[in-house]
């Protein structure tokens, strides 16, 4: 039988523990603080944006959040980013992504102090996760591997499967997945027989961004499956790369789309942006 690993739960578990925490931290007199900037008009970063303001204030963080306008030059921004990178009272920074076409997204996200970079993409992030030093999480696989771990399946040992390999889902997944001792592949589009890789996984994270690209004949019996995808279908629904009609009645344990790795990506936003309080205390 198909087991769903409930993310909105666990996102909310996680967002309790996180609350408990910052109230400690308050009675010593810190409020975790976390700065987002919003360059233009975009529809699904204002409702990431919007989404990760409303997380601040469930948890009782500091929030303050920047729209700027289309229009905003790249020398205005990183003028932003330098001030707030100073700012005593903020300990998470981000640029949401993507920003308009004449900023250059690199040069922005290079601009953020690597001490408030709560989405760990900077290299000096990467690089700690790699070697395995202290390090911001990229927020979606530091989710994948608390819901991984919420099925009850013993990571170490197994045979695990990424598909995709961006720097801020597929590459950090991968690493993390070896740190808990798995044996990673990593799948992409010049993958030969992806199907054949497949069904050798334990453990298989797909975040391809295909609408139900991967189908239930290509996961082994047993497999614990999570589903980063957040695709539009031809009827404008919301789905993910893994087929879910077709995983139906499979011994599996598998994340749903919506309410699976979603819930998870903004809770641990809020918990980097917690830790980055807590390391500044010391
Ligand atoms: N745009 C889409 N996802 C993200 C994210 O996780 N962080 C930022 N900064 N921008 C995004």
């Amino acid at each position: 039988m198909l087991k769903l690993i409930d993310g909105k739960k666990l996102a909310e578990e996680r967002r309790t523990e996180i609350k408990a925490e910052v109230e400690k931290l308050k009675a010593e007199g810190i409020t975790p603080g976390l700065a987002v900037i919003l360059v233009g008009e975009d529809s699904a970063s204002q409702v990431y944006v919007n989404n990760k303001e409303k997380a601040c204030h469930e948890v009782g963080f500091h929030s303050e959040v920047y729209r700027l306008p289309e229009d905003t030059t790249q020398e205005d921004l990183l003028a932003l980013i330098d001030k707030l990178n100073k700012a005593e009272h903020i300990h998470g920074l981000l640029v949401q992504l993507p920003v308009p076409k004449h900023i250059d997204e690199q040069a922005v996200i290079h601009a953020i102090n690597p001490a408030k970079d709560v989405d760990g993409f900077l290299p000096e992030n990467m690089g700690a996760l790699l070697i395995g030093d202290e390090a911001f999480v990229p927020c979606t696989p530091k989710g994948c591997v608390d819901l991984i771990k919420q099925s009850g399946v013993e990571i170490a040992g197994k045979k695990a499967v990424v598909v995709g390999r961006s720097n801020i889902v597929g590459k950090p997944m991968a690493i993390l997945l070896l740190q808990e001792n798995a044996t990673v592949t990593i799948c992409h589009s010049k993958t030969k027989n992806l199907k054949e890789e497949l069904l050798q996984a334990d453990i298989v994270v797909a975040a391809i961004g295909k609408a139900n690209f991967i189908t239930g004949d290509m996961i082994k019996e047993g497999a614990v499956v999570i589903d980063v995808g957040m695709n539009r279908d031809e009827n404008g629904k919301l789905v993910g790369d893994i087929d879910r009609a077709s995983m139906e009645g499979k011994d599996c344990w598998l994340t749903p789309v919506p309410g699976g790795v979603g819930p998870m990506t903004i809770t641990m936003l809020m918990k980097n942006t917690l830790e980055s309080a807590m390391r500044k205390r010391g």
